[in-house]
C-alpha cells in the first residue's frame, strides 16, 4: 500500500550504511510503487556536497548494490530526484539554518530522522531538533547499534533520546527482525495449529541458534571494541531466542509482541563468574582456509596498536529460560567470524518418541527436528521418520519435508531494511526494539562480559574455516547432544 509523502532526514548521509543498505532498500520500495517523488530524502552530513553530488552518490549506490535485473533507468532517474543534501556540522549550533529552511518548506509532512551517526551525536542532534522546533509529536527517530557497550552506556543513550522523543517515536533497528525468514518464525508458530501445542519442554529437547559468517573482522575498527558477544549476541541472537521462546502474544500489536519478548529476556538464567566457564566458550580465529582460500589470523588483521587483543570472534553459550514452558530446555547459541560458511539457522530438536514399536526394525526412530534456515537458501525443513521404500522390510529413514523459498516463491526476498524503513513511515513499531527490551538484554550480557574480563585466560583459538574452538563442541556434547551440521 503506498504511503503518504514523507521526509527521511538522514544524518550521516555519506556513510556506508546509507550507501549499502538505506538507499538500495528505499530504491526497491520506490520501484514497487510504495512511495513517489513527492517524498524527500534529505542527506545531512559535514561534507560539502551539492544536491547533484548526493544524487550521484545515490545513483552509484543503486548501481552497485541493487541487482542488475531490478535496475531500471527511468525508475532510477525518478528515484534520485527525491534526494537533496544539506551540509551541516551538527555540533555547530549556528550551522542549522539550511536544514531549518528545508524542513520549514513543508511543516506538515510525515517526517523521520535517521541518525546514522555515532551515538555520542544522538543527544546533540535531538536537542537541536527540539530547540529549533522540528520536533513534532508524530516525528520519528531511527537509531541502530551500537546502542551502548553495556547497560549503563545504553541507558545514557536512551536517556538522551527520550529527553526529546517519546518511546512510541523511537525506532531502534535490529536488522535481523526485518529479515523475511525471521518474521516467518512468527508465521510458522502462530499461523499453524501444528507447532504450538508441542512447543514446550515436554516435547522439545533443546534449541540451537547458529549465526555463522565466513568473513573476518579484524579490519573493522569498531569490531575490536565490541567482540562477538556485543556485536551479535546482545542483539540479533537474543532477538531470535525471544521469538522462539516467547508466549503467543494476544495480537500483532507492537507492544503485545514486545511485552512477550521482554518476559523471555527477564527469564534468562543469569550467567556470572560462577557458571561462566560451564556455560560459555569464547574464541578467536587463527589463520586457516575459508572457501578454499587461505586467510590470516584475527591478530594479523589488527593494526599495530591493537595487537594482542583478547576480543572474541566466536561465542557459544548455553542459555536457559527459567519459566514453566522451557524448564530444563537448553538454548545453545553460537556465532562467529571465519567459520566454514555463512549460514544462520534455528534448530528445534524434539524429544524422542516415548515408546518404539520398531524395536526389531533396522534404523531406530530418530527424534524429529525442525530447521529454520534464515540465510542463505531460506527455507524450513521438518525432519521426519518414514519407511524406507522397497522390499527390505520395515526400515526407517529420516527424511526432510523441505520448503525451499527459492523453489516455492517466485518473488524476490526483500532485504531487511526495506521492510523496516517503510514500517517507520507507517508508524509500525512491531519489528523494533523497545527500550526495556534493549536494557534487559544488556542486563543479561553484562555479567558474562564482566566474568570474561575478570578471567585470567584469553579466548581459545580456532583455525579459520572450522566451527570454532573444540570447547564449543564440548559445551553441547557434555550434555549428550551435538551441533546440527547441514543436512546430516
Ligand atoms: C551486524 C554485525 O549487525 O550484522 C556484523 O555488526 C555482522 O558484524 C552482520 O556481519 C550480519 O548481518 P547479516 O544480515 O549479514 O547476517
Amino acid at each position: 500500500i503506498p504511503v503518504q509523502p514523507f521526509d527521511y532526514v538522514v544524518f550521516g548521509a555519506t556513510g556506508d550504511l546509507t550507501r549499502r543498505k538505506l538507499i538500495p532498500a528505499l530504491y526497491h520500495r520506490f520501484a514497487d510503487g510504495q512511495f513517489d517523488e513527492r517524498s524527500r530524502i534529505i542527506g545531512v552530513s559535514r561534507s560539502a556536497l551539492s544536491d547533484a553530488d548526493f544524487q550521484k552518490f545515490a545513483r552509484d549506490a543503486v548501481t552497485e548494490f541493487v541487482d542488475k535485473v531490478d535496475q531500471h533507468k527511468d525508475v532510477i532517474a525518478r528515484f534520485i530526484s527525491c534526494f537533496s543534501y544539506i551540509a551541516n556540522d551538527v555540533t555547530d549550533k549556528d550551522g542549522w539554518a539550511d536544514l531549518e529552511k528545508a524542513l520549514r518548506a513543508d511543516p506538515e509532512i510525515e517526517r523521520a530522522f535517521y541518525l546514522a551517526v555515532a551515538p555520542s551525536l544522538f543527544g546533540p542532534i535531538c536537542d537541536y531538533l527540539d530547540n529549533k522546533g522540528y520536533w513534532r509529536r508524530d516525528a520519528r527517530v531511527v537509531v541502530e547499534k551500537p546502542l551502548g557497550h553495556d547497560l549503563e552506556s545504553s541507558m545514557e543513550i536512551n536517556d538522551a533520546i527520550s529527553e526529546v522523543f517519546a518511546e512510541d517515536q523511537v525506532y531502534r533497528i535490529d536488522h535481523y527482525l526485518g529479515k523475511e525468514t525471521v518474521q516467518n518464525l512468527l508465521a510458522l508458530r502462530f499461523g499453524n495449529i501444528l507447532f504450538e501445542p508441542i512447543w514446550d519442554a515436554a516435547h522439545i529437547d533443546h534449541v540451537q541458534i547458529t549465526v555463522a559468517e565466513d568473513v573476518g573482522a579484524g579490519t573493522r575498527g569498531y569490531y575490536d571494541d565490541s567482540g562477538a558477544l556485543r556485536d551479535m549476541v546482545q542483539n540479533h541472537m537474543m532477538q531470535l531466542l525471544c521469538l522462539v521462546a516467547m508466549e503467543p502474544p494476544a495480537s500483532d500489536d507492537a507492544n503485545a509482541l514486545r511485552d512477550e519478548k521482554l518476559k523471555v529476556l527477564r527469564s534468562l538464567k543469569p550467567i556470572t563468574g560462577d557458571n561462566v566457564s560451564k556455560c560459555t566458550v569464547r574464541g578467536q580465529y587463527k589463520g586457516g582456509a575459508v572457501n578454499g582460500g587461505s586467510v590470516t589470523s584475527y591478530q594479523d588483521e589488527l593494526p599495530e596498536d591493537k595487537k594482542g587483543s583478547k576480543t572474541e570472534t566466536f561465542v557459544a553459550i548455553k542459555a536457559e529460560v527459567e519459566n514453566w514452558r522451557w524448564s530444563g530446555v537448553p538454548f545453545y547459541l553460537r556465532t562467529g567470524k571465519r567459520l566454514p560458511s555463512r549460514v544462520s539457522e534455528i534448530v528445534i530438536q524434539f524429544r524422542a518418541i516415548p515408546h518404539s514399536i520398531f524395536d526389531h526394525a533396522e534404523g531406530a526412530p530418530k527424534p524429529n527436528k525442525l530447521v529454520l534456515r534464515l540465510q542463505p537458501d531460506e527455507g524450513v525443513k521438518l525432519f521426519l521418520m518414514i519407511k524406507d521404500p522397497g522390499p527390505g522390510g520395515m526400515r526407517l529413514r529420516e527424511v526432510p519435508l523441505n520448503l525451499s523459498f527459492a523453489e516455492t516463491f517466485s518473488e524476490r526476498t526483500p532485504e531487511a531494511y526495506e521492510r523496516l524503513l517503510m514500517d517507520v513511515i507507517r508508524g509500525n513499531q512491531t519489528l523494533f526494539m523497545r527500550r526495556d527490551e534493549l536494557e534487559a538484554a544488556w542486563r543479561w550480557i553484562d555479567p558474562i562480559r564482566q566474568a570474561w574480563d575478570n578471567a585470567s585466560d584469553a579466548p581459545q583459538t580456532y583455525t579459520a574455516g572450522t566451527w570454532g574452538p573444540t570447547a564449543s563442541v564440548a559445551l553441547i556434547e557434555r550434555d549428550g547432544r551435538t551441533w546440527h551440521e547441514g543436512d546430516a
